[in-house]
């Protein structure tokens, strides 16, 4: 009887995980404006910004990898060409860097060279909404489970965020966010969670609202650029719907999945920095900066010293 009700769990576990597809794809949408970073984002793509040594585009590539996402779909637009040129092999580079015995910087570049057949891409006319650039991949998703990455959100991390995530989903399934504990008065920045049981890891998501102002807003728990999701989704976004700001909102097509399918946010472990904001561009670089083996020695002294000064 024991072992009866042991093979029976067994093969209800199997049965719950076997559903659960895998998440190969992420979607990457870089085909905003960047008004923020104006002038510098002029004629470049403000995803090409470099965060220490790499361009934000890059530090989302290998959190995805990270979480062994397979393939990379870029959703870009006018001036973002040079985004997906940083992931090709440059053969003249690495002659020169060769011919010089730069072994150390031979691997750094080739840590940005995506495998032949990964890269996708697919173009938002007009930056109409992240809602919209989502929608814009949807041939390229096709019916599976796929991950949203925004790359100005960057989480600082032991384990990447998206490894997180995916960890979390390949137990669960459904809908997932990454969710942060925001200031009140910050709220009207933000995709706002309704939450229902929460287990401070892990909060059922009730609804969802874009950008609530304060007195509005159900929680103080937002959304962060970090999304798994079914392909269900994009039944609510092929209606184009505006929602806040007049943009197309990928979180009004989501709230529209709650209660048809299980929608968690997760506390991710990690810091946020909105890279997509001249301060927390800045803060970012700081943070990593320290941490560098290299520079990280001379940065502490240099901030500390500066400090001192102010
Ligand atoms: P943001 O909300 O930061 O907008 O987009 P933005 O246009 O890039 O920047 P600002 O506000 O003008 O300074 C968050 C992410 O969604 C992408 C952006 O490229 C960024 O990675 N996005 C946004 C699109 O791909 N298409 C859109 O229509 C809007």
């Amino acid at each position: 009887m024991q072992n009866g009700r042991t093979v029976q769990q067994h093969t209800v576990t199997h049965l719950m995980t076997s559903a659960i597809k895998p998440v190969r794809k992420a979607v990457f949408p870089v085909a905003g404006l960047g008004t923020r970073f104006l002038p510098a984002t002029k004629s470049m793509p403000k995803e090409m910004l470099p965060l220490v040594d790499r361009p934000l585009i890059q530090h989302a590539y290998e959190e995805a990898r990270e979480a062994g996402i397979e393939e990379f779909i870029f959703v870009t637009g006018r001036h973002k060409e040079m985004l997906e040129e940083h992931f090709d092999y440059q053969p003249e580079l690495m002659e020169t860097l060769e011919s010089r015995g730069k072994t150390d910087m031979i691997a750094r570049v080739r840590r940005s060279e995506m495998p032949a057949g990964k890269l996708f891409l697919t173009r938002q006319p007009r930056a109409l909404g992240l809602g919209h650039a989502v929608w814009c991949a949807k041939a390229l998703v096709g019916n599976e489970p796929f991950a949203v990455i925004l790359p100005d959100d960057v989480v600082l991390a032991e384990k990447g965020c998206m490894r997180q995530m995916v960890e979390f989903y390949e137990k669960m399934g459904g809908n997932m966010v990454s969710v942060m504990d925001v200031p009140r008065e910050d709220t009207s920045k933000y995709g706002i969670l309704d939450t229902g049981k929460d287990d401070g890891k892990l909060a059922e998501i009730k609804g969802l609202v874009e950008k609530p102002k304060p007195e509005d807003a159900p929680s103080t728990l937002s959304i962060i650029g970090r999304y798994i999701l079914q392909p269900e989704v994009f039944e609510y976004l092929d209606a184009f719907e505006t929602g806040a700001g007049g943009e197309i909102q990928l979180t009004d097509a989501m709230a529209k999945l709650i209660g048809r399918q299980p929608f968690n946010g997760l506390r991710f472990d990690g810091t946020r920095y909105d890279c997509g904001s001249r301060i927390g561009f800045i803060q970012a670089n700081l943070a990593y900066s320290v941490r560098d083996p290299e520079i990280g020695p001379q940065v502490r002294a240099a901030v500390k010293k500066m400090a001192e000064s102010l």
